[in-house]
């Protein structure tokens, strides 16, 4: 079973959408996937019981091919602290815009200090391609120290619709988009 952590300390970076996104296209993918929600307001868990996606709240004693760990954008989190000490893999979620990533490194801070692994990287969300910084972000990421992703994920409405609709809301291409970056995680 491999355990993702999705962190940043900011507010409304996409971890709720994407760990979301990304679990339900590996259900599509036939893993089975549990959800672990860390965030007191519970955004992901109720998300999950609207919409049925397919994905489940992960429960105790079950077995998954990989559990999603939501957490809250609170660095001073113990839920957050204890979920980095028990992550394979830790993804920082961030904008595209360089005053996000400033702050990011403060994320990057509390993940060295509470995960001793080597699997954390940069994941790019809400990424308008085609455009100056979407070129510049690469670079721009590899200041914070972590590996970047080559995936991004786009900006996109169908993302957004997701939380009403849940899974069905994405065509074949936004589908393909989220499946591609889960495989990078799950990979890298
Ligand atoms: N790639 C995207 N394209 C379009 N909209 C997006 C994308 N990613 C996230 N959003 C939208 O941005 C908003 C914030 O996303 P989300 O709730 O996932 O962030 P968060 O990091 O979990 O926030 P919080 O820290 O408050 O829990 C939501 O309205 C969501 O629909
Ligand atoms: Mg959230």
């Amino acid at each position: 079973m491999m355990n993702i952590v999705f962190c940043n300390g900011k507010g409304g970076a996409g971890k709720t959408t994407l760990s979301i996104l990304l679990g339900c296209a590996l259900v599509d993918a036939g893993r089975r996937v549990g959800l672990v929600d860390l965030d007191p307001q519970q955004t992901a868990s109720r998300w999950i019981k609207a919409t049925q996606p397919g994905l489940e709240i992960a429960a105790a004693g079950q077995t998954y091919d990989a559990t999603i760990v939501d957490t809250p954008p609170r660095l001073e989190s113990a839920a957050l602290h204890q979920g980095l000490r028990n992550a394979d893999r830790v993804i920082l979620i961030s904008s595209p815009s360089p005053a996000d990533l400033w702050t990011s490194q403060d994320t990057v801070g509390v993940i060295r200090q509470h995960y001793a692994g080597a699997k954390a990287a940069v994941l790019f969300n809400s990424v308008q391609r085609n455009t100056t910084l979407a070129r510049e972000l690469p670079g721009m990421g590899a200041r914070l120290g972590l590996p970047v992703l080559s995936r991004q994920v786009g900006r996109r409405q169908s993302y957004q619709h997701a939380m009403l609709l849940g899974w069905k809301a994405l065509d074949a291409s936004a589908r393909e988009e989220i499946l591609q970056v889960a495989l990078e995680i799950i990979t890298f």
